[in-house]
């Protein structure tokens, strides 16, 4: 007979939510950094969470208020094992309100943890809606543009976030991610604020075209047709403006040889494909040069698209 684990240690990576033109409908894992769950079973019964290290922000330790928990508890309800009893320790690795998709990361590891710990009843890909349930424990919205990727890895684009309807894109080889935290905090709910409610029938031309061919790239491996299409007509107009320096910054990264400069997620994070290693390279450390000429401190992380998502450590 299989032994049952003890305890299962899961990682869940950032992620680059709205890729420009997909507001709340698309989003990429990188590899790092990313969150850290440990479940372990526990002889009082019933969800709880016994520890969260790497933040000094008050997070909650009920687990229905947390993202880790509460996708972990719709979970164990829909398996009939509410009464188990199971502690979680998160160790958050990166900061919050980023635009890296911290809290995403969190609920994917929460439930894979439990999952994991339960002995797998439930396939990697049969997680995410309780991944996106928990995630709504952050701002109340139910999207999946974060934590989707966070769990599968690769690119994902979601027909339809109220019904968990998502399909897994093809990656090209060789892209590379860069990524630039200035530390500043844009709260999720803040920057969804700013959004004006309607578009006009020649911004939904614009970025309709532009979502559409931006997934016909990545079928045909098309990195002219990538670069044209990730222009954002909508949402970057709107909130780089919580961004100082935005579009000082997006120049940089465009003479530098970027593909795209656009904020990840809700920000203030920022995020451009570049075909190697090297312009990526070069595109951070020219923004974070003119960043720190203005007194901002600022991270970077240059990735390929990760194709893994969360895994058992
Ligand atoms: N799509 C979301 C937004 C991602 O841009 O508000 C942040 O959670």
């Amino acid at each position: 007979m299989k032994q049952k684990q003890q305890a299962v240690r899961v990682f869940a990576p950032a992620t680059v939510a709205n890729v420009a033109v997909g507001y709340d409908i698309l989003g990429f894992a990188i590899d790092q950094p990313g969150d850290e769950i440990i479940a372990r079973w526990s002889e009082s019964p019933g969800l709880k969470i016994t520890k969260i290290k790497g933040t000094k922000k008050k997070l909650p330790l009920d687990p229905a208020q947390n993202t880790a928990g509460l996708g972990a508890l719709e979970l164990l309800k829909d398996l009939d094992k509410e009464h188990l009893g199971i502690d979680l320790e998160i160790y958050k690795k990166m900061p919050f309100g980023s635009g890296m998709g911290s809290s995403a990361a969190s609920a994917a590891a929460g439930v894979m943890a439990v999952n994991e710990l339960l002995g797998r009843p439930l396939q990697k890909r049969e997680l995410a809606k309780y991944a996106v349930i928990g995630e709504s424990a952050a701002d109340g919205a139910i999207h999946g543009d974060n934590v989707i990727p966070s769990l599968l890895g690769g690119i994902i684009l979601i027909r339809d976030n109220a019904t968990y309807d998502f399909v897994k894109l093809p990656v090209i080889r060789g892209l590379s991610v860069f990524l630039i935290y200035p530390e500043i905090e844009i709260l999720t709910k803040d920057a969804r604020a700013v959004l004006s409610e309607s578009v006009s029938l020649s911004q939904l031309i614009g970025q309709t075209g532009n979502i559409a061919s931006f997934v016909a790239s990545l079928y045909t491996s098309d990195l002219e047709l990538m670069k044209r299409s990730l222009d954002d007509q909508v949402i970057e107009p709107q909130r780089s403006k919580l961004i100082p320096h935005f579009y000082d910054l997006k120049q940089i990264a465009m003479e530098q040889g970027a593909m795209n400069y656009t904020i990840s997620g809700a920000g203030p994070s920022m995020f451009g494909f570049a075909q190697n290693t090297l312009i990526a390279e070069n595109a951070a450390n020219a923004i974070r040069s003119y960043l720190s000429s203005k007194k901002i401190n600022s991270q970077h992380y240059i990735s390929p698209v990760n194709t893994t998502g969360a895994y058992k450590m």
